[in-house]
């Protein structure tokens, strides 16, 4: 008998798994796949391996406007992929090491929720039932296949990719049309623009980046146009044959022959076959309902990570998983949702935290919204010859509160912890002021801006 049995063990489940056993519960972790769930197997990470790679490449190729050539730079795509994968295969193992050193138990197999009866939850997981008094459902997304039609036909030829199949590519693809201009859509295609395939992101939306701010999703469309990248905005894929991709776009039916597609239309969390109907877990579009405390409907049965279709983000997963174990440990914490940060690793890097300019409208809030150029800063000039890289702070009019903070241009993804924690503790811009940053940094833009609101 269990106290705490967990479903999956992606960002959500490992690290909840960990902190569990850590603090005394006797856990059991099953896992059908691999430790570390899409995220380290087939997402954030070995799309970071990539776009290290094309990096250095591009470093390489463009040295020249810092008075460093190189000649005969070349990729070799293929020794990335194997790069990527002993990088992925030591981080699983690590994984499975903390988990053994905080003592929780690990299964492999595909867990299915029989029911509940005194001694707890049944689950079964290849013909054993375990029992636990808590259950926690960490089980993910899957990539949602649109429904258009060809698509099934090309996934089956291997025409059509989804995340998974394109990190695994071993060949560069002479061209690579991207269906939806999202953030797998724009990192794959910052990627394989790099290494040399002609690039085009067919978006349904009349801008890039989905929820990013609209200024930001400018600038970073402005950059790929000039990298090569080619775009169709407001542009819907209707249907693929053969080597063909169908898009409709003001009435107009075009069509974009490629050698890959790329599908990158969304996720849908992963609650098939689970058997949440045997314990009443409510959902709602196929994610698992919970409250800002990881419950479910169903009494003692918590849900974390992308499965509840909430964020979709790994390290949002973190946290969520965290506070499902601090609650079942009578530790009463809640997620705060508004201080999310959310990172897109292109080249510039987009980077932004709480209200963008479109849900300050949306919302009718009151606010003032200021843009800043990153040339503020020394070390951005000295770094970037030609950057065109921004930060945006948005404060509530009335308190002064910073409530959003968005960022493109180098470093962004590491500085955005920063406004992170400024918007979850409420700083107003005054307090922002009194802050000594490292100087010479980019972050500091933060810090000048404030002074200019
Ligand atoms: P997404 O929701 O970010 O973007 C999908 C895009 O496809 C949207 O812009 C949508 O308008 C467009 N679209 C939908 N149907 C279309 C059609 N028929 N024709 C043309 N365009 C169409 O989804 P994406 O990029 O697949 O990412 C999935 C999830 O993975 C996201 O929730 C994201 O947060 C997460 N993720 C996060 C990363 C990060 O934090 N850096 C990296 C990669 C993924």
């Amino acid at each position: 008998m269990y106290d705490l049995i967990i479903i999956g063990g992606g960002p959500a489940g490992y690290n909840a798994a960990e902190r569990a056993a850590h603090n005394g519960l006797k856990t059991l972790l099953v896992e059908k796949k691999s430790l570390g769930g899409v995220c380290l197997n087939e997402g954030c990470i070995p799309t970071k391996t990539l776009l290290y790679s094309a990096k250095i490449y591009d470093y390489a190729k463009y040295g020249g406007d810092y008075g460093v050539s190189f000649q005969g730079a070349e990729i070799d795509h293929s020794f990335v992929i194997d790069r990527k994968d002993k990088i992925v295969k030591s981080l699983v193992s690590g994984i499975a090491s903390k988990l053994k050193k905080a003592k929780a138990e690990v299964i492999n197999g595909a867990a299915f929720i029989k029911g509940r009866d005194e001694n707890g939850f049944n689950i079964e997981v290849s013909g054993r039932i375990y029992s636990g008094k808590y259950l926690l459902i960490c089980t993910g997304s899957e990539a949602v296949a649109p429904p258009v039609p060809g698509i099934k036909e090309g996934v089956a030829d291997n025409f059509c990719l989804t995340n998974r199949e394109i990190l695994s590519l071993k060949e560069v693809p002479g061209s690579l049309a991207v269906i939806g201009g999202g953030v797998i859509g724009l990192e794959m295609a910052s990627y394989f623009n790099s290494i040399g395939s002609k690039v085009t992101v067919i978006e349904m939306l009349d801008k890039i980046g989905g929820y990013i701010d609209g200024e930001i999703a400018d600038i970073l469309y402005k950059n790929y146009v000039k990298k090569g990248v080619e775009f169709k905005l407001g542009a819907k894929v209707t249907a693929i044959k053969n080597n063909i991709v169908v898009y409709e776009s003001g009435g107009k039916v075009s069509e974009l022959k490629t050698d890959k597609v790329l599908v990158s239309v969304g996720r849908r969390a992963s609650t098939q076959n689970l058997g949440l109907e045997n314990i009443n877990v409510l959902t709602e579009r196929g994610a698992i309902i919970t409250d800002d405390y990881g419950r479910t409907s169903a009494a003692n049965v918590y849900a974390a990570g992308d499965v509840n279709g909430k964020s979709m983000l790994a390290h949002t997963a973190y946290r969520e998983g965290e506070v499902c174990v601090n609650n079942i440990l009578g530790i009463k914490d809640r997620v705060n949702y508004n201080s999310v940060p959310s990172v897109i690793y292109t080249n510039p890097e987009v980077a932004g935290v709480g209200e963008t300019t479109e849900s300050v409208k949306q919302k009718g809030l009151a606010a003032n919204i200021h843009s800043f150029s990153l040339k503020y800063s020394g070390r951005y000039i000295a770094e970037n010859s030609s950057g065109d890289g921004i930060v945006k702070i948005i404060t509530e009019k009335n308190t002064g509160n910073i409530i959003g903070l968005h960022i493109i241009g180098s470093y962004a993804s590491e500085i955005i912890y920063g406004a992170a924690m400024m918007i979850g503790t409420k700083m107003r811009f005054e307090d922002v002021q009194k802050i000594v940053f490292p100087h010479p940094t980019v972050c500091e833009v933060i810090r000048e801006g404030c002074f200019m609101i």
